[in-house]
């Protein structure tokens, strides 16, 4: 087999907002097909960044009281440890704002310019005369012209459906500043690419795209392609553009070339050759993922600059579908919006690799994960028929024969079939098909586990646990299971590693299929992976409900590089009426059907009667704190704080504390302070 060499991309996400679950569905598409491809021998390099320019990601950070560099560079960070969670595993994952895409945005822009790709002419827009900023009509809102419904945004109305322009608004107003905007013109720049419509109708024909998107393609071009309006006004989060002083490139010119800009990063770091992927595409293939939300960025726009700019085209896009949850759209009242951080809190990001894995395929159709069933499925499978045919053969080989596998295989047939299947799925997975390879697979254990049902060692193993039968059996069972964890392998890397170590092998690749382990030794068997709990599921809804009442944008200000703008000023007076106690905590305990709380016993010495005097307190530190490293600790008690009634019972009174989430951290007194000392 010709070893191929794979540079694959991810869309970049916005540096604007958490990751959720719906972006996570392309992002481990990919990373199953990149992990494929390396089982097989081939190289890959897989690169991401986040996508962090644009009047947005400027508002936020404004909003946020920080550098829109602070800010980008805070999400940054978020976002690859999101990903790095759900094993979704870049070479490299950079950011838009860098030196190597200025200079590769410039270079193609340049290029564009020179072959007379680039129109310039003066339009009129709205614009927010206190903010001093060109509106997008989602910066926009007003009554619908049409059915006078209030509130719509710039560009359409939820009421009756209707479409049209920011300037048909009735009573429009900034959703910025809230000031009426005013008709202003400026000079724009256009990539004129209508001139491409005769390249786009063949390129996009040409096998880079299934069948679906190509058609949903056609009817675009078909229906006529229009100047693409390429620049903004200062002032803007992005790169100036050169020779035009105040003129931006708008957030998607230099998004895709975001792709390149992390390569060239990745070749500086590595000593890759940059050309050899971007610029001659003879030996060397480019595969982008994305959402069917901008397959026109991807397949119209991307192809006519790299085109012109003398760089070769994409071999293929890979397009995804939407997510929904149990059947609609995500929604936070629902508790349905899941952020990647409130699902890894709870459950195992492996079980949500496998099941998208089990329901993928090629095409860009919408996935539901439907909580029951993802349950049940994950249950099933991977607990019920994988890990079930290790843990029933695991413990005969380790007791009866110290971890030695028999030396023959007695069951040369079965093995060779599950041997043999490894092309075909192997096939799934070069088409994307991964609910296609998944089927296989489980077929295979059902085999697996119904061979081992009729063979019963536990049987054999009551009267002669030595047996060579036991031995024999046992270790077919193992060598099917080791089978199947390869070709799952692309979907569950984690579970992956640990049977490697159980098995004691080295970490396993496709043409692993070709052995089986005879007379070798494994290690012990630990679990697995455990059945996905209900309760974990249910708090995780809860905790989305919690946690997502506002809106992505504003969520984003969780970065520890971010903080709460000041709030307003207030008079002395008012805040010597808050009473802060210094407080002994004399018993700290998880609270039951809490996501957040600990239920605190707080020691604020003695009374009047020389008693001590106790407060009882819930506080929402428990993602931070274990409560027996609580219990003799001193905290800082809101001591005047009206009782407030909570679901689990009274708390009297607030403990002071910094951040949230994880990084939540009490404020507490210098050694020495006394419980009931009052904190001025
Ligand atoms: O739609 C989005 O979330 C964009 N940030 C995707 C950009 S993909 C690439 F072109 F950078
Ligand atoms: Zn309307």
């Amino acid at each position: 087999m010709q070893n191929r060499q794979i540079l694959v991309t991810n869309a970049l996400p916005y540096a604007n907002g958490p990751i959720h679950l719906g972006h996570l569905l392309g992002y481990i598409q990919a990373d199953v097909w990149v992990r494929f491809q390396r089982m097989r021998g081939h190289t890959v390099h897989y690169v991401c960044a986040d996508d962090a320019h644009g009047t947005s990601i400027m508002l936020s950070a404004e909003k946020a009281a920080v550098a829109p560099e602070d800010w980008i560079e805070g999400i940054r960070q978020q976002h690859h440890r999101d990903f790095q969670r759900f094993a979704v595993d870049f070479d490299i994952y950079h950011s838009t704002h860098s030196v190597e895409n200025r200079e590769l945005a410039a270079a193609l822009y340049q290029q564009l310019q020179q072959h007379d790709r680039i129109a310039t002419r003066s339009i009129t827009q709205l614009y927010d005369p206190e903010k001093g900023l060109f509106l997008a009509d989602r910066f926009i809102k007003g009554t619908c012209p049409r059915c006078k419904a209030p509130d719509q945004y710039g560009d359409n109305c939820e009421v009756c459906a209707s479409t049209y322009a920011a300037t048909d608004l009735l009573d429009p107003r900034s959703t910025i500043s809230g000031a009426t905007p005013v008709l202003k013109s400026s000079e724009h720049y256009f990539f004129k690419l209508p001139e491409f419509a005769d390249f786009l109708r063949s390129w996009t024909r040409s096998g880079v795209l299934v069948p679906a998107v190509a058609n949903k393609l056609a009817e675009w071009i078909d229906g006529g392609l229009q100047e693409w309006d390429i620049s903004r006004d200062a002032p803007y989060f992005g790169f100036e553009i050169p020779g035009a002083p105040g003129k931006y490139f708008y957030v998607w010119l230099d998004a895709p070339i975001g792709y390149m800009a992390s390569f060239r990063k990745l070749c500086d770091e590595r000593g890759l050759s940059f050309d050899a992927f971007w610029r001659d595409g003879s030996a060397t293939e480019l595969w982008h993922f994305i959402g069917k939300d901008i397959v026109n960025f991807h397949a119209l726009f991307w192809p006519a600059m790299l085109q012109t700019a003398g760089f070769r085209l994409p071999t293929a896009l890979s397009v995804n579908g939407f997510l929904t949850v149990n059947g609609q759209k995500m929604s936070k009242s629902r508790g349905t919006f899941i952020t990647a951080d409130t699902y890894f809190r709870h459950l195992n990001p492996e079980y949500l690799r496998y099941y998208f894995a089990a329901k993928l395929g090629p095409n860009p159709d919408d996935l539901d994960l439907n909580l029951e069933d993802f349950a049940l499925r994950v249950n099933s499978d991977l607990v019920g028929k994988v890990v079930n045919i290790a843990s029933r053969c695991a413990g005969f080989i380790s007791k009866g024969f110290d971890g030695l596998l028999s030396v023959v295989d007695s069951e040369p047939v079965l093995t060779a079939e599950f041997r043999a299947a490894a092309e075909e799925i192997a096939g799934y997975y070069d088409q994307r098909e991964f609910s296609k390879a998944v089927r296989t697979i489980m077929a295979l254990a059902d085999r697996a586990n119904a061979w081992i049902a009729e063979r019963q060692p536990w049987v054999l193993a009551k009267t002669a646990p030595q047996s060579p039968e036991v031995q024999a059996i046992c270790s077919v069972g193992l060598n099917l299971f080791r089978l199947l964890m390869i070709y799952l392998k692309p979907v569950l890397p984690g579970m992956a590693r640990q049977v490697e170590q159980f098995l004691q092998v080295a970490p396993l690749s496709f043409a692993d299929a070709d052995s089986v382990l005879l007379q070798h030794r494994i290690g012990t068997f630990t679990p697995l992976m455990t059945r996905v709990d209900p309760s974990a599921v249910a708090a995780m809804i809860e905790d989305s409900k919690d946690s997502l009442t506002t809106t992505p944008t504003e969520r984003a200000v969780d970065s520890p590089l971010t903080r709460e703008p000041i709030a307003a000023e207030i008079e002395f007076p008012d805040f010597a009426k808050v009473d802060l106690r210094v407080a002994r905590v004399l018993d700290a305990r998880q609270v039951e059907g809490a996501d957040k709380l600990l239920q605190l016993t707080l020691d604020l010495g003695p009374g009047a009667d020389g008693a001590s005097v106790q407060r009882n307190v819930f506080s929402g530190i428990k993602s931070a704190y274990q409560p027996e490293s609580l219990v003799g600790k001193y905290v800082v008690l809101v001591a005047n704080l009206k009782a407030r009634k909570m679901k689990f019972g009274w708390s009297e009174g607030m403990i002071l504390a910094a951040g949230s989430g994880k990084d939540i951290f009490l404020i507490a007194p210098h050694d020495g302070a006394l419980p009931g000392s009052r904190v001025t």
